[in-house]
């Protein structure tokens, strides 16, 4: 089966991180989101997977280098300005030439286990012409609703709706099958969103259905969203993903070669290659990232340093990602969904509240 993969997008709610790296390049626990999307797919099905990309490119084709990931074998489509979700997969899908068969489409920023066999039996045996996999979440509102009649015929597509007027909480998980068919309800040449436009359409033609799934599913677009991913991978939520080589101290403690844990643990944490986390610190559902630092008397909780990041003496970081080779100063406060960007130094003693640095 032929998958397309949407990552072109900007990834502008993780700026400044995204500004180094494209949203589906930022690891999570040491591999790049997307090889984590590629092996999903994989363990499916899929065979050859086409990228869609438009912002920074060249990130992911020098990823791949053997041009293939976990057995999937890649081809890559940058499109000459970004086309939206429905202007892309139409793009994608004609120029690596999988417009003749039925198709699978994802949103490379999710991460799920959710059963692709089975959302293809579905789409065949309703006859539809394209299917969206669902998912229920607790606040709908950031997402494409979708309610369906009993037999899973979508009866509306409502995206991104406010909170109140959200008729369910099943909402688009981003992965779909589509039939060649649906390409040509795509207009050439302009921007056409999936969501708003081309879903809106089946549904009025009645060929759009859809099933819901309680698989394991996270859109990591958000910075709350993408520390909970990989949370989600020390704390046993996600069986089935593998690890980085690394050495289980106790119950998701991860510790990778080269690397120091000499400070206290609470819940689960992640000492990546090279990291040294020094005695008299402590880090609670942590991701350190390789060769990065953690002094003496700093307190890491449900955070991500990325690679080179250092947190200095008597520093707290909390609900927070510190971007690679990023310093947090001695006794620096970051705290409640920041974010500080590639290289950025957090003042000593600064505080940086639900913000962002540089801005
Ligand atoms: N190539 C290309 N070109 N890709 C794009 C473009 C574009 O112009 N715009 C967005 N993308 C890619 C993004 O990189 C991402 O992988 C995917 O399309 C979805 O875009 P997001 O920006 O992450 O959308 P969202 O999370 O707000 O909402 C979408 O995903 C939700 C589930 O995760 C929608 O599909 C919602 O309906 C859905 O519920
Ligand atoms: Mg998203």
């Amino acid at each position: 089966m032929n998958a397309v993969v949407l990552v072109g997008g900007e990834g502008t709610r993780l700026r400044p991180l995204t500004y180094a790296l494209p949203k589906p390049m930022l690891p999570v626990v040491e591999r790049p989101m997307i090889a984590r999307v590629l092996e999903w797919l994989s363990a499916y099905g899929v065979t050859t997977a086409v990228l869609s990309l438009g912002y920074q490119p060249d990130a992911f084709v020098d990823a791949f280098p053997d041009g293939g990931w976990a057995g999937v074998e890649l081809r890559y489509a940058v499109e000459p300005a970004p086309l939206d979700t429905g202007g892309a997969i139409r793009f994608a899908a004609r120029a690596a030439g999988m417009d003749g068969d039925t198709m699978v489409v994802v949103n490379g920023d999710v991460l799920t286990n959710l059963d692709l066999g089975a959302l293809v039996s579905f789409h065949r045996s309703c006859g539809a012409e394209a299917s969206v996999a669902l998912t229920a979440v607790e606040d709908p509102s950031a997402y494409g609703v979708v309610p369906t009649d009993a037999d899973g015929r979508v009866l509306a597509f409502i995206e991104k709706p406010a909170r109140e007027d959200a008729p369910t909480n099943h909402v688009n998980a981003g992965t779909y099958i589509f039939e060649p068919s649906v390409l040509d309800r795509i207009a050439d040449g302009r921007r056409v969103s999936v969501e708003r436009e081309v879903f809106p359409g089946l549904v009025e033609a009645k060929r759009l259905y859809a099933l819901g799934s309680d698989a394991y599913w996270l859109d990591t677009g958000t910075p709350e969203r993408y520390l909970r991913a990989q949370v989600d991978v020390l704390n046993g939520r996600r069986p089935e993903v593998e690890l980085p080589e690394c050495d289980e101290r106790s119950a998701g403690v991860f510790v990778a070669p080269g690397g120091i844990l000499e400070g206290d643990v609470t819940g689960c944490a992640f000492v990546g290659r090279g990291a040294s986390v020094d005695e008299g610190s402590g880090i609670e559902d942590a991701i350190v990232g390789a060769a990065a630092h953690v002094a003496a008397g700093a307190r890491l909780r449900h955070c991500v340093l990325l690679p080179g990041a250092i947190v200095r003496a008597g520093a707290v970081v909390e609900e927070s990602v510190v971007g690679p080779s990023a310093v947090v100063g001695a006794g620096a406060f970051v705290t409640r969904g920041s974010v500080v960007g590639a290289a950025a130094t957090v003042a000593d003693g600064a505080r940086l509240d639900s913000a962002r640095l540089p801005v």
